[in-house]
């Protein structure tokens, strides 16, 4: 559920070169004329500039994207998740920071986010380029109640959330591939990197990374990763504000993880199937031994992709080469 605040910022976006009354606003948010006033007047706070023209209404004409503890926390339609957010202008990865929050004690659903990380760290120990202000970068720390051979699911479960969102907020396809990079027109746009501390048959907290290009246009993102990474506004065609996105990302997270808990992994399955990259098609796969053709078919409660060969002998992968075709490429951005 959007928030009032998320609203009103939509609807003086899409009136961009027209003023609407106080009158018009409090019709279609359905608040009243002086909370229209006070949501304008929190607005200026954080940096929006809104003409309010006499006996014509309000504009907007310039938007903040300036991220704080306190634009996030505004408006921010969530129980747990976010309930404590730390934000840094600058970081080594926000990772680290979240584990050191985890040991100090922090719950489930605590929110490290930058503007830049230095060190931003990717799956495989690769890099992560996260400079400031293009991207999200955040790391939200889990605490669920479940064994350990269930934290895949959880990492699934951010793929769905980030695709989910994504298609929401604009006409764009995005496809999920295997185990959870978000691509949009063959394209990585985000990326997922859990850790997990547990026992034998517990998990302690999960630190769930997050990283997605947002507002970079194609040279600022590093020349040896152009041809196989994208970004929110090269495909949409439209600068995106990171707040408002944040909050999105952490209120369908929050819906989405307290289904799980409530209903299983099933509805994440049938959700993550919905996106998968070459669901029911064919791809080559391929070991230090061996290289085979199967069909990929879908994922599997363990979090492993499950396949088809031609013989129609079923196979679960954990970690095998798949060599994606057209545009798939296996590095990360
Ligand atoms: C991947 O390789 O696809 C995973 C990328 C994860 C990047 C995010 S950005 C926020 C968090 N902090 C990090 O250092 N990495 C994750």
């Amino acid at each position: 559920m959007e928030s009032t605040r998320q609203r009103l910022i939509k609807i003086l976006e899409s009136n961009r070169d027209s003023y609407l009354s106080g009158q018009e606003l409090s019709n279609q948010l359905n608040v009243s004329r002086t909370a229209v006033w006070k949501h304008m007047k929190e607005l200026g706070k954080d940096g929006y500039e809104i003409e309010a023209a006499p006996r014509k209404g309000y504009r907007i004409v310039a938007y903040p994207d300036k991220v704080t503890k306190n634009t996030l926390q505004w408006g921010l339609n969530t129980s747990r998740v976010g309930r404590d957010i730390f934000h840094y202008e600058q970081v080594s990865s926000t990772q680290d920071i979240a584990h050191q929050l985890a040991k100090e004690g922090y719950g489930h659903g605590t929110v490290v986010v930058a503007d830049e990380q230095v060190k931003g760290k990717g799956r495989m120990s690769r890099a992560w380029h996260s400079k400031r202000n293009e991207g999200i970068w955040f790391s939200l720390l889990l605490k669920p109640e479940l064994p350990p051979v269930q934290a895949p699911q959880i990492t699934l479960l951010a793929a769905v959330v980030l695709a989910e969102a994504i298609s929401s907020i604009s006409d764009l396809s995005p496809q999920i591939k295997w185990p959870n990079d978000i691509l949009i027109n063959h394209k990585k746009i985000a990326g997922i990197l859990t850790e997990m501390q547990a026992e034998q048959d517990q998990i302690q907290y999960i630190v769930l990374g997050i990283g997605i290009n947002v507002n970079q246009d194609q040279s600022s993102l590093p020349e040896d990763i152009r041809h196989k990474a994208t970004s929110l506004r090269q495909e949409s065609g439209k600068t995106w504000e990171i707040n408002w996105l944040i909050q999105l990302i952490l209120e369908t997270f929050e819906n989405t993880y307290e289904q799980f808990i409530q209903e299983g992994f099933l509805p994440v399955k049938n959700k993550w199937e919905k996106y998968g990259y070459r669901l029911g098609q064919e791809v080559t796969i391929s070991t230090m031994r061996k290289a085979w053709q199967a069909t990929l078919v879908g994922i599997e409660a363990d979090g492993a992709l499950l396949t088809r060969t031609e013989e129609g002998i079923q196979e679960k992968l954990y970690s095998a080469e798949i060599h994606w075709g057209e545009g798939g490429y296996n590095a990360n951005p």
